[in-house]
């Protein structure tokens, strides 16, 4: 399948230029382009959307357990990590039905509890991870409602397998689960274009986490005391903060989704996040609560000639 991009425009002669017209621009989609399309443009999904991801954030607020599922306390998002146990455990039982069939088939029951265990911890964080996105982003939101019902089919489908297993239909207990281990599959190509693609969850910062050596910011006098001020430095937003004979700098963009920490609260030497509430400690980056899993990069700062440099801090 080629898409047909905009006629570039018509070359204007008599200018001394030369601009070659190709005619339209088309490029080949990958396979599963016009599905991933289809599914983001899909509007019928943004009012279960929009009410489910009002609901998980009104069930799961600002507080010690959003922190513990967005993984605050680990410096790593959980949901990523769980995966592996459900996807894993899923797919080993599977597995074994197939390169197996003659063994008693406990080692499968096993594995589809254990992930049928892990599921709805793994369900939990990946829905909080999700509705504190999809707000911004119709996509997200789409793509999120697909994964997360396709996810809990495949959980149905082996829950079920599992229940005919032990009631001893070893035979309709496989095929449920090679049907729950294709939806599965979908739903983890999902999860991994709303990570990949769309960049739900990677620190925000790690394109730009900005120069290692002294670079100019601003003029010193341009900083008012308390107030923080975002300034871009070699093409990376910084924060700015003058307090009394101190200026701390740390990264503007926040880590946990993007937002601008210079529109947040200072509150002593941390700053607290307007999107979600993530605080950071003005003087390191250091994350000083959730939902962010990463701390910002941080900067020394030296005044030349009225002028403040900053250079990147290095972790100790
Ligand atoms: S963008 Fe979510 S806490 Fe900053």
């Amino acid at each position: 399948m080629e898409r047909l991009y905009p006629r570039l425009p018509v070359p204007i002669t008599g200018y001394g230029a030369t601009v070659i017209d190709t005619g339209p621009q088309r490029r080949q989609l990958t396979p599963l382009e016009p599905v991933m399309e289809a599914i983001e443009s899909a509007e019928v999904l943004d009012a279960p959307g929009k009410a489910l991801g009002k609901k998980i954030r009104e069930i799961v607020p600002r507080g010690p357990v959003k922190d513990a599922l967005s993984g605050t306390w680990l410096g790593h998002a959980v949901h990523p990590m769980l995966t592996d146990v459900v996807i894993g455990s899923f797919a080993s039982a599977s597995l074994l039905d197939l390169l197996a069939p003659d063994a008693d088939g406990v080692a499968s029951q096993r594995l589809i509890a254990l992930g049928l265990a892990a599921y709805l911890p793994t369900a939990a964080a990946g829905a909080n991870d999700w509705a504190d996105t999809e707000v911004v982003d119709d996509t997200i939101r789409r793509a999120g409602v697909v994964h997360a019902s396709g996810n809990a089919i495949a959980a149905t489908l082996y829950f079920a397998s599992l229940r005919a297993r032990r009631r001893g239909a070893r035979g309709r207990g496989a095929v449920l689960g090679f049907a729950g281990m294709s939806v599965l599959m979908a739903g983890g190509y999902l999860g991994g274009h709303l990570s990949l693609n769309k960049g739900v969850g990677p620190a925000q910062t790690v394109f730009d986490p900005g120069p290692t050596d002294w670079t100019p910011a601003a003029d010193a006098a341009q900083l008012k005391e308390g107030q923080p001020v975002r300034v871009v430095v070699d093409d990376t937003p910084v924060l700015l903060l003058r307090r009394g004979e101190r200026t701390f700098a740390i990264h503007d963009r926040c880590s946990h989704r993007g937002c601008s920490l210079s529109e947040g609260e200072v509150e002593g030497e941390e700053i607290v996040c307007a999107c979600h509430g993530s605080r950071f400690d003005l003087r390191n980056g250091a994350v000083r609560g959730g939902p962010a899993t990463s701390a910002q990069p941080s900067f020394q700062v030296r005044v030349e000639e009225g002028r403040l440099e900053v250079r990147r801090l290095q972790p100790a």
